[in-house]
Formats: C-alpha cells, structure tokens, sequence
C-alpha cells in the first residue's frame, strides 16, 4: 500500500540528546533553523508529533510566514498543514495548543485510547486503529483518506525511533545544535534498538546560522515481503537508469541496481549497456559482482522491470542469472507485458524458486516511461 513521504526532522544538541530534564523548553535552533522549519513545515501536507512532545513543548506546529501560507492557498492547499498525533493512553489535554491553533488535526490512538481520550475541538477527527496502534497502517490512513503525500514528523524521540527502525522514514534533517545537555536522563534523539547495519547516505549538509542541517537518507533493503523507504530509493534509482538505456525499438530498458543487506550498493546496470545490443539491466549489474562475493546471498535485486523468465539472445534468462547468484529478495517497479514475449512471467519463476519478490506499482509510471514507444 502506498505511503506517504516520511521526513524526520529534530534538532539535537551535541551530545546527542533532543531536550534537558528542565519543565522548560529546551531551544536548541537557531533563529535562522527555526525559519528553515518554518519552510519545511510549508511543503508537507500533514506535520505529526507523538503526544510526549504536546505534554512536554505544548507545540503549535503552525507554518508562521504569511507569505509561505498565502503560498500554500495560490497552490490550492489548506493554510496550515493537516496536524496529526499519536496517543495509545489517550492522555491528552484537551487545552494544549496542538488542538486549538491552525487547521484539521488527527489522533490516532488505540480503541482504548479513543475511550479514555477527553473531548477535543470539532476540528479533530479521533482514529482508532484497533487493539494497537501500528504505523504502516496509519501511514496507509494519512495517505489514502486525507491525501497525504509528504509527512514532516517532529518528533519526539520515541516516534522518531520507530519510524527509523520499521523502515518508514525515507529522510532525517538534523539541525545540530551547538551546546551539550550532558544529562543522561534527558530525552535522546534515537532509542536503542535495531537500526540499518552499514552507512546512511548524506544528502546535503548546510550551515544554517550557529546550527549545522544534516540530511541523511537510510540505505538498508527491506528483509521481506514489506517495502522499507529504502527500497523505494533504490527502485527509483533503477527508474533512472531505464532513462538512460540506448533506445530500441527491438527490446525493453530497464535499470537495475544490486544492494548489499547494509545499504551497500554492489553494482548497477541498464539494457545495452556499454554497447552490448542485448545485454539486459540484471545481467549488466551481477556480471559485475564475483559469484563468490558472499553479500550477494543477503542482497536485493532492483529492477524497474521484472527480470525475464525467457530469452533468446542468452542461455540464461535474467530470473535464472539471479537465482544462480543465490539473491532471495528482488524489488521491481511494472510487471513484464506480451509485447515480447507472451505471458513472461519472471516474478512467478523466482517466487516459485523462493525468492521474495516485492512489486512496487508506485513507481511503474517511472518504469514505463522510457518504453512509452512500446507499450504505448
Ligand atoms: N529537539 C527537537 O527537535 C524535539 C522535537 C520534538 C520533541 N522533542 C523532545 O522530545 C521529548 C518527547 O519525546 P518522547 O519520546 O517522550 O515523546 P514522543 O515521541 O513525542 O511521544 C511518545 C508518545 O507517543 C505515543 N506513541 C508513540 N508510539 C506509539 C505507538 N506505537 N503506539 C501507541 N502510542 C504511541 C505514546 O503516547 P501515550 O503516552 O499517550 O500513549 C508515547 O508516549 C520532549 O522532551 C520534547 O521536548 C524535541
């Protein structure tokens, strides 16, 4: 089911912590930070908090610039963005701020949570999600019935670090604070727990007054049959480089990337690559990998196409080459058509052969579009 894109945005002091220990507001960004939010607050359609912040900031979360919600209304959009909360006690005052200032809000609690919760403002629509509250089918909700597209989450730590570790946040900006707290009660950005092995990508870094932005992106594939964000960037990337094939009016182009279990990209490739006019986008990348490189049995094939079960130009079809190279997770963007070759049906070869095959139908206009003369 398709989710919305998930941005983690904190402010963390030096060493590592979101507040003090103080009733008071810890205010770790700059003044030119909390302008830089204010922007970020104005692109999302929907900004979420757990309840620990609005019991610990008593936050409004409202886009401030006049002129960056005058924006929002020439685009058609609400001025504020949608506020969402999560709450599995249901204990919220109904007083704070969060309730009572900017547009639409949403609780997503617990069926207990909806029972204990008090009465809030008409403008809050109070969402049970059964016995627990789980975040994939609350990111399903956010997306499917208030349309939204991309989520700012500001925390705090115990929201942040969930998201993280169920592989639903596709970006983390970080504006690093130049103080310490130095209490080791005091709430840390991220809990223990079992995050991505291997490196996050550094999207951008920026100075931004005394703070330092960092963007990062999580790297790691999904394990099974779940889509992580990850999965989705590298999917992307494998769209990309279907745009870049040499045309043919004779065969597909594909992309496809070849991602190690910790984030490591271990090869790519695209149709005709390097003037082969008959290699395939999977058999360009794992040609690039030794067979005895021992990531391979824990890696993810990405393709934007589904990997050929049949052809005529090699021995082995591309389901065969990736079976033979021992993957067992293969991500892809649009199932193969009858334009070459009737009933292809690779995806069923390689789940046959135990292989987890994940189909993303999000990104197939991507994976089309440069075979837009083929299949119309
Ligand atoms: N520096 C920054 O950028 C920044 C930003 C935000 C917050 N903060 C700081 O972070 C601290 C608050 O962080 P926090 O970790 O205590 O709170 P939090 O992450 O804001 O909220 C945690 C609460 O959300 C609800 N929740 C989260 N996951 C849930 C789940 N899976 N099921 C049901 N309910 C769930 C629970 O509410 P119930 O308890 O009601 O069940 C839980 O106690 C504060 O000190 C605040 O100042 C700092």
């Amino acid at each position: 089911m398709p989710v919305p894109y998930v941005l983690l945005s904190a402010a963390v002091s030096l060493d590592g912590y979101l507040d003090d220990t103080s009733p008071d507001r810890l205010l770790l960004s700059s003044a030119a930070d909390f302008d830089r939010v204010d922007e970020v607050r104005a692109s999302v359609d929907a900004i979420l908090v757990g309840a620990g912040t609005i019991r610990a900031d008593n936050p409004r979360l409202l886009v401030n610039s006049p002129d960056r919600r005058a924006a929002r209304l020439a685009a058609g959009q609400p001025a504020y963005p949608l506020k969402a909360t999560v709450s599995g006690s249901g204990d919220l005052d109904p007083t704070a701020q969060f309730w009572h200032t900017g547009g639409d809000k949403i609780l997503y609690t617990t069926d207990k949570g909806a029972e204990r919760a008090p009465a809030l403002p008409a403008t809050t629509d109070v969402v049970p999600l059964g016995p627990d509250l789980d975040w994939r089918t609350l990111l399903t909700h956010l997306h499917d019935t208030r349309g939204v597209r991309r989520l700012m989450v500001e925390g705090g730590g115990t929201v942040h670090t969930q998201l993280l570790q169920q592989g639903l946040a596709d970006e983390l900006q970080l504006a690093l604070a130049p103080l310490f707290v130095g209490d080791r009660h005091a709430p840390r950005l991220f809990g223990p727990g079992p995050y991505q092995h291997g490196r996050l990508r550094l999207l951008e870094t920026r100075p931004v007054g005394d703070t330092v932005l960092m963007r990062y992106e999580p790297t790691a594939p999904g394990t099974g049959d779940l889509p992580h964000a990850a999965d989705r960037h590298w999917l992307r990337l494998a769209c990309e480089l279907a745009a870049q094939c040499p045309p043919s009016d004779t065969a597909f182009s594909v992309g496809a990337v070849v991602v190690a279990a910790d984030g490591t990209e271990l090869a790519r490739g695209y149709s005709r690559e390097g003037g082969d006019p008959v290699v395939h986008a999977e058999e360009a990348a794992l040609a690039k990998i030794p067979a005895t490189d021992a990531r391979l049995g824990g890696a993810t094939v990405y393709s934007s196409l589904e990997p050929c079960a049949r052809r005529a130009s090699r021995p082995r079809a591309c389901a065969r080459l990736i079976l033979d190279a021992g993957v067992r997770r293969v991500v892809t963007a649009w199932r193969e058509p009858d334009t070459f070759v009737a009933g292809a049906d690779g995806a069923g070869v390689l789940a046959g052969a135990g292989v987890t095959v994940v189909v993303l139908p999000e990104l197939e206009t991507a994976a089309t579009t440069p075979n837009r003369h083929l299949v119309g």
